[in-house]
């Protein structure tokens, strides 16, 4: 049972308060060579350190190939340069910082992209070395740690999922065999992976609540040391939620992989208020309660969050205008 407010420690890494900026990639605002354009950074740099315990930017890419929305990476020894300006103000703030890590060009959540059956067993391994190498500058950038992005149909969800992982080489089969290249970055992230730096894993749902029990705990048994919750493959899944449970199936699910976990585990999605996210940490079905867009809407969430747990940060609009272009946000409403 935990407060908001009540410091959590992972190894030797310290979060000041229970609270999550969950990585959101602001689309429509094109980077150039995989760096992060100054009004992007600007966007992070108004954020990180107000408030939060822990900010975790967008995905970074792996390695340029299939980009075709122009994003952010961590694959060159250039990129360090805005990854490092960002966690020091995180650090300056108290905020701890990690990076989500991506593969693009899949999205086995409905909007096409290619399939994992599609790549060589080489190119697996490739991949596979290509987020290793990716975590390795985000510790030298001054990371707390790296989130390996695994949810929402992205292509190390895709390889861990029975319904888009048919290959029959190491990489498919049961569910180890899914998990070979996850098995294989750890590995390859041993020597970086130190008491200061944690290796935490956005899972994305599978088909049922069992399959993502198993597939939590196969994750921890690798060295996943923080889970964080969202949606997966398929995008969609019925789930008989309690009816008297106040939040939704990302939430549950979230909830019930933390009951199976010795993990910290984040839960995330529509927690709109401090309030029903502390709720949630006082039941002790959660460690940590990340916020999207109430941190798109207002910089100052987490502050205004503090000053009163009612606080709603985000309009929630039909279609987040972060999606195609944040400029047009409208920003918080008017507070009382
Ligand atoms: C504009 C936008 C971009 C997003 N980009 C990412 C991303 O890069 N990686 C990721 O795992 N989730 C991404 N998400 C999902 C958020 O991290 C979060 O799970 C989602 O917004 C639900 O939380 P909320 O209801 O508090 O906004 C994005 C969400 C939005 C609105
Ligand atoms: S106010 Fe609207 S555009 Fe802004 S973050 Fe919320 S949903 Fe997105």
């Amino acid at each position: 049972m935990a407060e908001w407010n009540q410091p959590l420690q992972v190894k030797q890494v310290t979060f000041e308060n229970r609270i999550v900026m969950a990585p959101m990639l602001p689309f429509g605002w094109p980077e150039k060579d995989g760096g992060m354009s100054e009004k992007t950074l600007a966007h992070y740099l108004k954020r990180a350190g107000k408030g939060m315990g822990l900010l975790i930017c967008q995905a970074l890419l792996v390695s340029p190939e299939n980009d075709l929305l122009d994003r952010a990476g961590a694959y060159k020894r250039e990129h360090l340069c805005f990854i490092k300006k960002i966690a020091d103000a995180c650090h300056a703030g108290g905020t701890r910082f990690f990076a989500q890590l991506a593969y693009a060009g899949f999205d086995a959540s409905g909007g096409g992209g290619r399939k994992v059956t599609e790549l060589s067993t080489e190119k697996m391994a490739e991949i596979g070395r290509d987020f290793v190498h990716s975590v390795r500058l985000l510790k030298e950038a001054g990371c707390d740690g790296a989130e390996l992005h695994c949810a929402h149909g992205s292509f190390l969800n895709a390889v861990h999922s029975p319904i888009e992982n048919t290959r029959q080489d190491r990489y498919g089969g049961d569910l180890e065999g899914r998990l070979t290249l996850l098995k294989e970055i750890i590995e390859g992230c041993r020597e970086c992976i130190d008491d200061s730096f944690i290796l935490s894993c956005r899972m994305g749902w599978t088909e049922t609540l069992e399959g993502d029990i198993a597939l939590a705990q196969a994750m921890e048994k690798l060295g996943v040391e923080m889970l964080h919750v969202s949606g997966g493959i398929p995008a969609d899944r019925s789930l008989d939620i309690p009816e008297d449970f106040p939040y939704n199936a990302f939430v549950y699910t979230g909830t019930r992989v933390k009951q199976h976990v010795n993990i910290p585990v984040t839960v995330v999605n529509d927690l709109q208020t401090l309030r029903r996210g502390n709720e949630l940490l006082r039941e002790d079905a959660c460690d940590l309660i990340a916020y999207g867009r109430p941190f798109l809407a207002d910089p100052d969430f987490a502050l205004h969050a503090a000053e009163d747990p009612d606080y709603i940060g985000c309009r929630k609009c039909k279609a987040c205008q972060f999606r195609t272009d944040g400029d047009r946000c409208p920003g918080p409403p008017a507070r009382k």
